[in-house]
């Protein structure tokens, strides 16, 4: 089958190829075929080394599809059901999922998934983007990692909820608990950024300010409920003409160690800076032994929108249907498989909020 491979970072391109297998379902697993894969920030962060992967993988982590297959031991999930694919998925037992009562951090299918390959081309095992690998035809995934939903839902838009809009969402609602009318600042107006404007407007925020490098999306960023946009630049005016001493909460969804300090400086004492962007190890925040006492400011990291995806993805899809999420207006372009490496070109020119590919 056609997918796309990560074979070396030595390129900065995936390399698509038609001779890749996907494993059959051991037990507790299944196997989906992809109908859509959403193209995230993230996947452009594996092969530009800001994050780890073990190679060659098959990237891709935002997807949706139809099962058709299942292995040994499978139990809620069967042939025929329609799913989004959750690239972190609770396994119900371990400390984060039960005493601490934190699902998003389980690790449990990073180390018996993501460790584990999943594809193979001829003897070479192939592994998938954190356990998943939704830039192919089918994957074949943890049980508990597939979310089944209606029919009904296109799968375009039950991709996007298997990240961008989770985590962004999350962010806002689960994580930065925004209140009604407070004042937030949304930093990076990608998928993730959206999704976290809108966010804020559900939780009810009267001010949101989006701060994006390109023009186009901070316009964008309107449509989706922010009130106010500007360049990082005019940020300082407007904090202080918005709210005089500082934003309420903060979000920052880009990922620089820069951006994430200008998070820090936006929000007022007692403020919260929220962060979802996904950074490099070496690229490091700095902060003042005073002024971290003094300012009682809270900084809290924001994982898949720290996110219960057993119900918060029902969560956002009853929100999209009610027609308080806006999905659709989020998927600014769509492509075919074999044009993944123009996606990553549009995404890092800021051209796009959503690429989803279909199959
Ligand atoms: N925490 C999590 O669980 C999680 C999950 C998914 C994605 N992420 C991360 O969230 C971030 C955003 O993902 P995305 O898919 O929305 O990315 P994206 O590339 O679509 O959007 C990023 C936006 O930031 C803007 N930007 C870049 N540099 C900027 C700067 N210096 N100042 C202002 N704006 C700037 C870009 O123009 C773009 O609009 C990435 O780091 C991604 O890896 C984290
Ligand atoms: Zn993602
Ligand atoms: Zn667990």
């Amino acid at each position: 089958m056609k997918a796309a491979v990560l074979f070396s970072t030595e390129t900065d391109r995936l390399q698509l190829v038609d001779d890749i297998t996907v494993l059959d379902p051991g037990f507790g697993e299944i196997t989906v075929k992809i109908m859509a894969s959403g193209v995230c920030h993230s996947d452009l962060s594996i092969l530009n080394e800001t994050m780890p992967q073990v190679l060659p993988a098959v990237l891709g982590h935002e997807g949706a599809g139809i099962v058709t297959a299942v292995g040994d031991g499978v139990q809620r999930v069967k042939e025929g059901d329609h799913v989004i694919i959750a690239w972190t998925a609770p396994c119900g037992f371990c400390i984060n999922c039960s005493g601490r009562k934190r699902p998003e951090l389980c690790s449990t299918m990073y180390t018996t998934g993501a460790l584990t390959p999943r594809f193979r081309q001829g003897t070479t095992p192939v592994h998938g983007m954190s356990g998943t690998g939704t830039f192919s035809e089918y994957a074949t995934i943890q049980e508990r990692a597939a979310i089944v939903i209606d029919d009904d839902v296109p799968f375009e838009i039950a991709a996007l909820i298997g990240c961008g809009v989770t985590t962004g969402v999350g962010a806002a609602v689960n994580c930065a608990k925004v209140s009604p009318g407070s004042s937030v600042v949304v930093f990076g107006c990608g998928g993730v950024g959206i999704a976290a404007i809108q966010g804020a407007r559900l939780a009810g925020a009267s001010t949101i300010v989006a701060v994006d490098v390109v023009e186009q999306k901070r316009a964008l960023a309107r449509q989706f409920g922010a009130t106010h946009c500007c360049s990082p630049d005019e940020l300082e005016d407007a904090r202080t003409e918005l709210t005089g001493d500082g934003f309420d909460y903060a979000i920052e969804a880009i990922g620089l160690a820069k951006t994430m300090r200008m998070a820090w400086d936006a929000i007022r004492r007692g403020g919260t800076a929220c962060i979802v962007g996904a950074g490099r190890e070496e690229d490091k925040l700095e902060f003042s032994a005073f002024e971290v006492f003094f300012n009682e400011k809270t900084l809290v990291g924001s994982y898949y929108g720290s996110s219960d995806v057993r119900s918060d993805f029902h969560r956002f899809l009853r929100l999209w249907k009610a027609g308080q999420l806006d999905l659709e207006g989020m998927i600014t372009r769509r492509i075919a498989l074999e044009e993944v490496n123009g996606a990553f070109d549009a995404m890092e020119a800021g051209e796009v909020v959503r690429t989803v590919i279909t199959f």
